[in-house]
């Protein structure tokens, strides 16, 4: 349903029309109630839209409408008759509410009406449920001691004699040099990191960026599987990509995307630290993938490729970020999983065994999911983190990430509800068999739920009604809604806590901070919440601002591999006239 406004350009109309602009910020949100007093016959008597004549409102004139709310006598009953008899009467889609008498008349019945709403307008939560989510709601002062221990960590992981019992491995990435803006060329690019693997082929020209990709299934059994049988599964992917674009022929420089926790031994050898985000896949661990995928194309024989770099999600979004913004300097991830990376001065980096005549920085890809992995964060899970974590494949494994990310989240609301079911809190005598199924929540449910305006429970009812509870009560709703509210920010709150930390360290006036991945993507008000912590956990006179990196994951790629082939090229032409 839309509601269109406008008025005759003198200043009467514009005053009809600030009011109405005034008076739409109430109705809206109330708008069903409020339709169904203009149109209580049928719900077919309502009209698809609502107009006032054209052009879009502007909303700054509370003062006006507060004036015509107090200082109209509400007569009721005459003006209910009069507004039926003129506006219900509608059998069409568009209803033109164009006098003056009519908006004021709005705004009395509005008046009236929010006297009268039905409690699901300011449907209060619980007080039982509410204290029941007090474990999960974290203060400024808990979230300043988790930046301080995650600086401690990051500094432990980065330090030649803690490295080795670290649990935040701060792997160098061997990506030195930021892009400049002027790579150019065809690159391939390979990206695989969570459900989906994607083969890419991406054109960079000055400014210009062109993407041609596809997205294959990774099936559950293959991220289970042996890891030959996953590595043949994506060089058949790419095979068969290369071939429908009929790109045997060229030998393209490939960027590859592997999005978990590597120890970097060059910018193309990645030993696979652990598995993480339900991958499992046996033979890898320990092992270079570089090496693995090569080993993979090779039993083919049909497609020939030059893997010019390796690299984490984190990286490619800093880089891809960074292409047009140079004061990109940190790569977040809150999707499937969550990790950051950040550029760091090469002497802080005290494991670091490359060359140390070029740039005097290194991305450091920080691996901040396994934050906690060594109990330093037990202070602040409770009984849902204990409990998705020992259902999980990896137990005891990337804690931080299994309160952040999207692969937890639906979980850890669903954890909640169930509970707040057992104690009788919520949906009394409801079928509630689907919701007490692991993994029924989905993570995308709680970004649904939370784009319903307020008093409005759509969203939440055809969530609910997809597990099959379909009786749910407003208070039912409004609990659903806190403890997914609750859930996200929480969620928010250790992924801004994790930034500011980043900020602090890197202490640049302004900064860019790159991010992706479906949380951040598709929850309404995640960028919002997470700006809101930052400024408040970091250090005075830092600027900074988050900026959604356009697929980072095969842009990135393509950049990283770029960036190396360029420096390869300079260095070679320096070599020559050294040799001149
Ligand atoms: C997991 C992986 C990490 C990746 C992140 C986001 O934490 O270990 O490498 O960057 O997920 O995809």
């Amino acid at each position: 349903m839309e509601l269109v406004a406008a008025a005759d350009s003198d200043e009467r109309g514009l005053m009809l029309l600030r009011i109405w602009n005034t008076l739409r910020s109430i109705v809206v949100p109330h708008f069903k109630y409020w339709i169904q007093y203009f149109f209580p016959k049928s719900k077919d008597t309502v009209p698809k839209r609502i107009t006032l004549a054209g052009n879009e409102l502007a909303s700054d004139t509370e003062d006006l409408i507060e004036e015509v709310i107090v200082s109209k006598e509400i007569n009721s009953s005459e003006n209910e008759t009069r507004g039926n008899e003129e506006i219900s009467a509608s059998e069409t889609d568009d209803v033109d509410i164009l006098q003056e008498e009519s908006i004021v008349y709005i705004a009395e019945v509005t008046a009236k009406l929010l006297e009268e709403m039905p409690p699901i307008i300011n449907t209060e939560v619980n007080e039982k449920v509410r204290l029941h989510c007090e474990c999960l709601v974290l203060s400024d002062e808990t979230l300043h001691d988790v930046c301080q221990t995650l600086n401690t960590e990051l500094n432990r992981g980065l330090a030649k004699e803690t490295n080795a019992e670290a649990t935040i491995k701060c792997f160098p990435t061997f990506v030195q040099e930021l892009p400049n803006g002027k790579e150019s060329g065809r690159f391939l690019a390979l990206d695989l990191g969570g459900t989906n693997f994607r083969v890419l082929l991406i054109e960079l020209g000055e400014g210009k960026f062109a993407m041609d990709s596809k997205i294959y299934a990774v099936p559950h059994d293959i991220m289970v599987g042996h890891g030959t049988e996953l590595f043949d599964h994506i060089a058949a992917c790419m095979a068969s990509f290369i071939n429908e674009r009929q790109l045997n022929d060229e030998l393209l420089p490939l960027g590859f995307t592997f999005s978990f926790p590597c120890a970097q031994e060059g910018l193309t050898k990645a030993r696979l630290a652990r598995w993480t985000k339900g991958f499992k896949c046996a033979g890898v661990e320990g092992n270079d993938v570089v090496a693995m995928l090569k080993d993979a194309i090779a039993r083919r024989q049909d497609v020939r490729i030059k893997i010019c770099a390796v690299l984490n999600d984190t990286t490619g979004t800093l880089m891809s970020c960074a292409w047009k913004n140079h004061n990109c300097m940190i790569g977040l991830i809150v999707g499937t999983g969550t990790n950051a990376c950040y550029m760091e001065k090469l002497e802080k980096v005290e494991l670091w065994d490359g060359a140390t005549d070029g740039p005097q920085q290194v991305i450091i890809n920080t691996e901040w999911g396994a934050f906690g992995d060594n109990g330093c964060l037990d202070d602040i899970r409770v009984y849902c983190d204990h409990n998705i974590d020992k259902e999980s494949i990896n137990p005891g494994r990337q804690l931080f990430e299994k309160m952040i990310s999207g692969m937890y989240m639906g979980e850890i609301a669903r954890q909640v509800l169930v509970k707040l079911v057992d104690e009788g809190l919520i949906f009394e005598n409801q079928n509630c068999d689907a919701l007490k199924e692991k993994g029924q929540f989905f993570t995308k449910y709680i970004s649904e739920i939370e784009s319903d305006k307020p008093g409005d429970f759509s969203n939440c009812l055809s969530v609910l009604e997809d597990l099959g509870i379909l009786d749910a009560t407003p208070e039912d709703c409004a609990s659903v809604r806190y403890v997914c509210e609750v859930v996200s920010r929480r969620a928010a709150n250790l992924a801004g806590a994790g930034v500011a930390v980043l900020l602090n360290r890197i202490a640049q006036k302004k900064v860019t901070v790159a991010v992706d991945g479906s949380v951040y993507r598709f929850h309404p008000f995640f960028h919002d919440m997470m700006v809101e912590i930052i400024k408040r956990l970091v250090k005075p006179g830092i600027e900074f601002d988050l900026m959604l990196s356009e697929d980072g994951s095969g842009r990135g790629a393509a950049l990283v591999a770029a960036v190396a082939n360029r420096s390869a090229m300079e260095r070679q032409q320096l070599l020559e006239q050294q040799a001149r």
